[in-house]
């Protein structure tokens, strides 16, 4: 059942390649320059004339939100908003029929993200649900969706739901780029080719893992850890902390880098690892000056870069490559190895990981 592997987490990290490739299967048409997405197509307008789009969703899913609100702000120019599922509901929020709504939800049973969109729908919101569980409730209670077709996930930290989810909200931010004539065609047709090179890319991100072991081993007695990303890959830092906390139980959060130094820099000391997202595109320079502070306190530095980097890899303690990519990709490739940094950690801590203690697949009840 687990594929030879010793636990669903595991096999889920590692289904993530063929994962991708279904999710955009039958959907992303490179050499035609084309993206078919049914939901999208037969609703265009409705987000075309949307005035905003709001985003809900709870937990891994909610950082998912987060890096499609960089990538629909960024390629699609439509402005987003993305909200917990359980504040939006409850805090009498201005929707109107100019709003769209997209729900993500693995299971598609999450009583708050559910509750969302029955508030929404009330107010007259149009409803996009981004599920992986096929006739989930949330599923069904769309006005239309997309299906991540990531395959069941077993185990209770996500994985292979959240670069799925990512993939499918870049389709759509694809879709209303070039719907929306917001986006050069080349530039639409290098997105397209590179979206196709991304399994091979989170292939290889998982070359790592021997690497990514012996990092694991160095780190597993911290009782606190930093996770550190800007711009897109500032949702990875917070989804490489909560991965840590619900499999291994250390304490770790995430921050934009740039907000450190308005308080977490505090914490600093030779005894607390900084898990920092440093690839080349994406504020390189900036992360790169974070990273000198952060040494300059004896923080223990360790990296995701991208291949063949030379001024991150003097100043860290470890670096971790993944390939180049476009930038709003990179969270595809450097998620990877944070899902294998808690794994590793959480089976030398002799927790279990598939099912960790006080937590539950899928969270029906507020
Ligand atoms: C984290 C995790 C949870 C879920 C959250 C939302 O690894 O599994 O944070 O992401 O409960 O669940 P879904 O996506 O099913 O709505």
């Amino acid at each position: 059942e687990k594929g030879g592997y010793e636990h669903f987490m595991l096999k889920e990290i590692y289904e993530q390649p063929r994962a991708i490739k279904d999710t955009y299967r039958g959907r992303l048409l490179a050499d035609q320059g084309l993206i078919r997405m049914a939901g999208i197509d037969q609703n265009l307008e409705k987000f075309t004339n949307a005035n905003r789009i709001i985003i809900v969703a709870c937990g891994t899913s909610w950082h998912a939100g987060l890096v499609a609100e960089y990538i629909f702000e960024d390629l699609a120019r439509i402005p987003v908003e993305v909200e917990y599922a359980s504040e939006f509901r409850y805090r009498n929020p201005v929707i109107t029929d100019k709003d769209v709504l997209i729900a993500i939800s693995q299971s598609g049973e999450t009583a708050d993200t559910l509750a969302a969109i029955k508030l929404a729908k009330e107010k007259g919101a149009f409803v996009f649900g981004v599920c992986n569980v096929v006739g989930s409730s949330i599923a069904r209670e769309s006005d239309a969706g997309a299906y991540t077709h990531a395959g069941p996930e077993i185990g209770v930290a996500s994985t292979k739901a959240f670069t799925t989810q990512i993939t499918v909200l870049t389709l759509i931010a694809l879709k209303l780029a070039k719907a929306k004539g917001v986006f050069s065609e080349s530039k639409y047709h290098e997105y397209l080719s590179e979206l196709e090179t991304i399994p091979a890319k989170v292939e290889k991100a998982l070359e790592s893992n021997p690497l990514i072991e012996i990092i694991s081993d160095v780190y597993k007695d911290s009782t606190n850890c930093l996770y550190l990303g800007r711009g897109y890959n500032f949702p990875v830092a917070l989804e490489g902390a909560l991965k840590l906390k619900e499999i291994s139980y250390i304490h770790a959060e995430g921050y934009p880098a740039a907000e450190m130094k308005h308080g977490p820099i505090a914490l600093i000391d030779e005894h607390m690892p900084v898990f920092v997202i440093a690839t080349k595109k994406g504020h390189y320079e900036k992360v790169v000056s974070n990273i000198q502070e952060i040494k300059s306190r004896k923080g223990k530095i360790i990296a995701i870069v991208t291949e063949g980097d030379e001024q991150v890899t003097d100043l860290a303690d470890h670096v971790i490559e993944v390939p180049e990519t476009l930038e709003s990709l990179t969270p595809l490739l450097t998620t990877i190895p944070l899902q294998l940094l808690s794994y590793h950690i959480a089976v030398m801590r002799g927790c279990n990981v598939d099912q960790p203690r006080n937590l539950a697949k899928s969270v029906t009840v507020e």
